[in-house]
């Protein structure tokens, strides 16, 4: 899929920024922030190294309501510099975000709009210099990218946002190398999930637009026999494909929910892949702070997709639509209180031992759209209920506490109630 409909020509008004796209520009920006404060939470250290690529880039701007608004490219300079005027203000050692920028972007007319487009801006003189447009694919460039980001040190601090047009202009082997070939890497990808089983079929031209990714002929197959033979098929399908990406990609941590899209029914997941618990827990925030942006159709607690391959039509009857909003927090709430429990008496068991509040988060955090600090409310309040024990990393027992440290442990107690047995909420 070219993406035509996103098309800049010098001269021209830009393409019509809408509400779904706004969404992700929301959470671009408010990611990118919380990470560089998470990662520049220590004051004595004096720079930080970091590529951003921008795969997909566009021409970076938009036209909406009356005015205008940045595209992603922008948005990713606007929201460095923003925080460095912030760091100047902010510490007496000067603090340098020694940021590059990558931009790709096939249509030669988007690339000469963007260049025009930063050329006239207030970051200017980073053109050329630290943010370079190039005029090619993302897959093209993919290896040339990830020589850049290696070149830069070694923490290999890179952020891709992979913003397609559709489903199948990444390849998930693409995703894998970077996972992979990189240190610290973190990738946003969206994902038309809806499109994909719209367009759903066995015909050549199908395939051959889909097999680039790394989906196979036999993954179409499956997915057509689940349209042919199951109720709840279209749920099945999105279930089957989540597990299919995050096997292809290998991605250790991963969120994908849906971006809610207001102008059609058509909805994609907004794909965010890493390597280390913590990435997962910052996303899995973004999604509760900008709650009216996103939705998940499942359940709430662990088992977040509630189904299970060896039984029949086993979709979870969902009648709320969880929108990470107020019901959504109370839900997960009572759902974790009922399923931690089980979870921490098996880990402890098998173990011998505590487990410790990160520890316990990294087993858990793939499953669920819940985010660390409501597991830790959670924590709080079985330790109430006699359920677990919370000790400080040396095992000092913590009857008081009500914050969690991710290196604080949690084990079980000696006569846990029946409060574990509890029925999960849905
Ligand atoms: C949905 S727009 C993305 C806009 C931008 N990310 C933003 O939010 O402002 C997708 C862009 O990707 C470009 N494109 C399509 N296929 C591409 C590919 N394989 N590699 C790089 N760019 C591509 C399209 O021309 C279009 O400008």
């Amino acid at each position: 899929m070219s993406g035509d409909k996103y098309e800049w020509l010098i001269g021209n008004p830009p393409p019509l920024l809408e509400e779904h796209s706004r969404a992700k520009h929301a959470v671009l920006r408010a990611y990118l922030r919380r990470y560089i404060e998470v990662l520049t939470s220590n004051p004595t250290h004096d720079r930080l190294n970091l590529t951003l690529v921008d795969g997909f880039a566009g021409g970076g701007l938009y036209t909406y309501e009356t005015g205008l608004a940045p595209g992603s490219p922008i948005i990713m300079l606007n929201e460095i510099a923003a925080m460095q005027a912030e760091f100047d203000l902010a510490r007496r050692k000067p603090f340098h975000l020694n940021a590059n920028f990558i931009f790709v972007e096939k249509m030669a007319s988007s690339v000469e709009f963007l260049r025009n487009e930063i050329a006239t801006g207030p970051h200017a003189k980073r053109l050329d210099q630290s943010a370079h447009i190039i005029n090619s694919t993302f897959e093209e460039q993919c290896s040339t990218i990830l020589e850049k980001v290696k070149s830069r040190g070694r923490a290999h601090r890179a952020i891709f946002f992979l913003d397609q047009y559709g489903y199948n202009t990444v390849s998930f082997f693409s995703i894998r190398r970077i996972l992979t070939e990189l240190e610290h890497p973190e990738i946003v990808l969206t994902f038309s999930v809806d499109a994909l089983i719209n367009y759903l079929s066995n015909d050549e031209a199908f395939l051959k637009g889909i097999l680039p990714t790394g989906l196979t002929r036999d993954d179409v197959l499956h997915m057509l026999q689940i349209k042919s033979e199951q109720r709840g098929w279209r749920w099945m399908i999105q279930h089957f494909l989540y597990e299919r990406i995050v096997a292809l990609t290998g991605a250790p941590f991963y969120t994908c929910f849906y971006v809610k899209s207001p102008e059609s029914h058509r909805s994609y997941w907004l794909l965010h892949l890493s390597t280390h618990p913590k990435a997962r827990d910052e996303m899995g925030a973004q999604h509760w702070e900008l709650h009216n942006h996103f939705v998940h159709h499942g359940r709430a607690g662990l088992r977040m997709l509630g189904y299970d391959s060896t039984r029949d039509n086993a979709q979870p009857e969902l009648d709320f639509m969880f929108q990470f909003d107020e019901q959504a927090n109370t839900l997960s709430q009572s759902a974790l209180l009922a399923e931690l429990p089980p979870l921490i008496h098996a880990i402890c068991q098998k173990n011998g031992t505590s487990i410790s509040v990160g520890e316990l988060y990294r087993t858990i955090c793939n499953q669920t759209p819940a985010i660390s600090l409501q597991m830790s409310d959670v924590l709080v309040a079985l330790r109430q209920e006699n359920e677990v024990q919370l000790l400080t990393a040396e095992g000092r027992p913590m009857p008081r506490a009500t914050k969690l440290d991710w290196k604080d442990r949690v084990q079980i107690t000696d006569q846990p109630t029946f409060f574990s047995f509890r029925p999960p909420a849905r």
